[in-house]
């Protein structure tokens, strides 16, 4: 297995978020292994890697869903797995890969149980909580869907909801994991587009898992690869995508271009040489 390559030469951002020496195991089945991650504040960390690597079960534990076999995650420079829940609730806002709604419940009800980290006995609902949910639902482009059912939508509209109730947390620091599953291609670069807003306008730091490494290399600021387990590169796009990079992460051959809208790296899949034509009619 490779050394882990650190590309950037800028001094590194201060992060409120990091792994030192992180290993998760499900059972006795260690999926990732001595991890080190310091997630820069304020910028957007996008991971990718092929199926099965780790990605999700990394940010679940970024997120204290998953508790650590060794070493930590940190909050503040504080463990994770000492922190108040309120404290992480507050602070850590995660979407899962694969959200489960409780049966029956609205939209608008759903987005709302953002809100709950705020909360206190001594006041329910504050005109806070109802601005954080009226604009995450704007932003998220769902306030019509407000008293439909959420097991009746599609799925690309259902994860629209579960980003604006991420959304609603106002939280620091947000985890997404694939957000753009299920979604059509407008709506995913939508989305995509309401991350870096976020991140732009409210300095929210972002972590998102993203299958394509393409949408990865134009809207990260730091790109993290992983194989097996274990970051084999992290820096900017434009020093971490290479063809080696893609054949070592990926083992596929592809050739990477400037992307024509951006100056992002772009890969496109395959070797000129033997690119198999379509057949000709
Ligand atoms: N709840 C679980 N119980 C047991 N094994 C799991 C569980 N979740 C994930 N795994 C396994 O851990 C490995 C990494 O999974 P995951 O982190 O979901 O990968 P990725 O998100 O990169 O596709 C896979 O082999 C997967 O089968
Ligand atoms: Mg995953």
């Amino acid at each position: 297995m490779s050394e882990t390559r650190e590309t950037s030469e800028t001094p590194s951002p201060t992060s409120r978020l990091a792994a030192r020496g992180l290993t998760l195991a499900y059972d006795d089945r260690t999926v990732v292994e001595g991890l080190d991650l310091d997630v820069p504040d304020g910028e957007v960390t996008v991971v990718v890697g092929p199926n099965a690597c780790g990605k999700s079960t990394t940010l679940r534990a970024l997120g204290r869903l998953l508790k650590p076999k060794h070493g930590s995650v940190l909050l503040d420079g504080a463990e994770l797995a000492r922190t108040p829940t309120r404290k992480i609730a507050q602070s850590i806002g995660l979407l899962p890969q694969s959200p489960v709604a409780p049966e029956a419940i609205t939209v608008a009800d759903l987005v709302s149980r953002g809100r709950q980290p705020h909360q206190h006995w001594w006041q329910q609902w504050s005109e806070d909580d109802e601005r954080a949910v009226t604009d995450a639902m704007e932003r998220t482009d769902v306030t019509e869907l407000g008293d439909r059912p959420v097991d009746e939508l599609s799925g690309g509209q259902r994860q629209r909801v579960w980003i604006a109730m991420a959304l609603a947390q106002e939280t620091d620091l947000l985890l997404l994991d694939e957000p753009t599953t299920y979604l059509d291609i407008a709506h995913q670069v939508e989305v995509l587009d309401l991350v870096r807003q976020l991140n732009h306008d409210r300095g929210r730091t972002v972590v998102m898992v993203l299958h394509d490494l393409n949408q990865a290399a134009r809207y990260a600021d730091h790109l993290v690869a992983m194989k097996d387990g274990r970051i084999v590169a992290q820096g900017p796009p434009d020093e971490t995508v290479t063809a080696d990079l893609v054949r070592e992460v990926f083992g596929l051959e592809s050739v990477v271009i400037p992307d024509p809208v951006t100056g992002d790296p772009l890969v496109v899949p395959g070797t000129p040489s033997i690119a198999l034509r379509k057949a000709t009619p």
